[in-house]
C-alpha cells in the first residue's frame, strides 16, 4: 500500500508519516510548499504522480479564531481545498480519510454526539470543515471520515505546551471549565489511521482519547503530569471571549469505533505519553 499524506508539517500529519513508516508502509508527505490546496491542478498532478492507493488529508485551516474575520480564506481551505483532495483521489482510485471535528456540531446539551448527529456548526471553522465532510460523503464511496476534538501532539503548538509554558512563567492561570469534551493526542489517532487503512470499513467515526473533562480539568492534570505548581483557577466561558463561538458540549460517542476498531487510550495515559516525549524533546534541543 503506498500512502500520501496532505499537511504533514502539522502537528497530525507528522505522526502520521512516523506511524507510517514505523510499520513499515510506503508514504510520501506533502505541505504547502509541494502544493497549495486551492491550487485544483496542482493538487491533482501531484496526486497522479504519486498514484497513492490512499490519502490521508490532514492538511487544513485550523486558525479558529481567525477564521471569523477570513472566511473565505478558511471555507477555501476547508471546502473548496478539500473537493480539490477528494477529486484528486478519485482519479487514481484512492481511498481517503478526511480529518473532521466536533465543530460540525451545535455544541448545545450535554448527551455525546453520534456519527449521526445533525450538523450544526456554530462558528467560521467548523462550518468549513462540515462543507469538506459534504464533498467527501458526496463524492466518495472509499472515504473515513474521522471527527476528533482537542488535539494535542509533540510536533506542534497546542493546549499542553501553551500550558507547560504558563505554568512555569506564573503561579496561577484561569481556564475554562464549562466547555466539555476529549482531548486527542495525535500519536494515538495516527495508529487509529493506519488501522484503518487497510480496511474497507469506511464511514464517519468519532476518534477521541477516552473521557470527558474540561479544559480546566485538563489544565490541572497538565501541571501534575509537568510537576509544576501553578494553580488552576476554573472559569466560565463568559470570563474568557475569544472571536469565535466555542461549543460548551464536545463529547463524541466513540461506541462505533470500539465495536470496529477497539478503544482508545484514556486522556491521562495519552497526555502522560505525550508530556514524555516533549520533555525528552527539551533535554536534547
Ligand atoms: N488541532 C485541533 O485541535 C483539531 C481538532 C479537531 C480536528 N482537527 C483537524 O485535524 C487535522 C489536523 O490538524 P492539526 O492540528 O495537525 O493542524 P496543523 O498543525 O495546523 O497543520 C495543518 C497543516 O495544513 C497545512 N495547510 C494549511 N493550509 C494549507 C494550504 N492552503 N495548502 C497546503 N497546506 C496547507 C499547514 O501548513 P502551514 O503551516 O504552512 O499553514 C499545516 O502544515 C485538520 O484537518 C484539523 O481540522 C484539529
Amino acid at each position: 500500500m503506498k500512502v500520501l499524506v496532505t499537511g504533514a508539517n502539522g502537528q497530525l500529519g507528522w505522526d502520521v508519516i512516523r506511524e507510517l513508516e514505523a510499520r513499515g508502509i510506503e508514504c510520501k508527505g506533502v505541505d504547502r510548499e509541494d502544493f497549495d490546496l486551492l491550487d485544483a491542478p496542482a493538487v491533482k498532478e501531484a496526486v497522479i504522480a504519486y498514484r497513492p492507493d490512499a490519502v490521508v488529508h490532514c492538511a487544513a485551516y485550523t486558525a479558529v479564531d481567525r477564521a471569523e474575520s477570513e472566511p473565505e480564506l478558511c471555507a477555501g481551505i476547508n471546502g473548496d481545498g478539500t473537493l480539490n483532495v477528494v477529486r484528486a483521489a478519485l482519479s487514481v482510485d484512492a481511498k481517503l480519510v478526511y480529518i473532521s471535528t466536533d465543530y460540525v456540531f451545535s455544541g448545545e446539551g450535554a448527551e455525546p454526539w453520534t456519527e449521526d448527529s445533525p450538523y450544526g456548526p456554530k462558528n467560521v471553522y467548523g462550518l468549513s470543515k462540515a462543507q469538506g465532510e459534504i464533498a467527501v460523503r458526496s463524492l466518495m464511496e472509499h472515504y473515513f471520515i474521522l471527527r476528533t476534538s482537542w488535539v494535542f501532539g509533540v510536533h506542534g503548538n497546542n493546549f499542553v505546551r501553551t500550558m507547560m509554558r504558563l505554568g512555569r512563567e506564573r503561579t496561577e492561570v484561569r481556564v475554562v471549565d464549562d466547555q466539555i469534551g476529549s482531548p486527542t493526542s495525535t500519536e494515538d489517532l495516527a495508529r487509529v489511521i493506519c488501522d484503518m487503512l487497510p480496511t474497507e470499513k469506511y464511514g464517519i467515526y468519532h476518534v477521541c482519547n477516552k473521557g470527558y473533562i474540561s479544559w480546566a480539568q485538563f489544565a490541572d492534570m497538565i501541571m501534575k503530569h509537568a510537576g509544576l505548581r501553578c494553580r488552576v483557577t476554573p472559569i466560565p466561558t463568559s470570563e474568557y471571549p475569544t472571536p469565535a463561538h466555542r461549543p460548551k458540549n464536545s463529547r463524541m460517542d466513540t461506541g462505533k469505533l470500539e465495536s470496529q476498531f477497539g478503544p482508545m487510550p484514556e486522556v491521562e495515559d495519552a497526555l502522560e505519553r505525550c508530556m514524555r516525549a516533549m520533555m525528552l524533546d527539551e533535554m536534547h534541543a
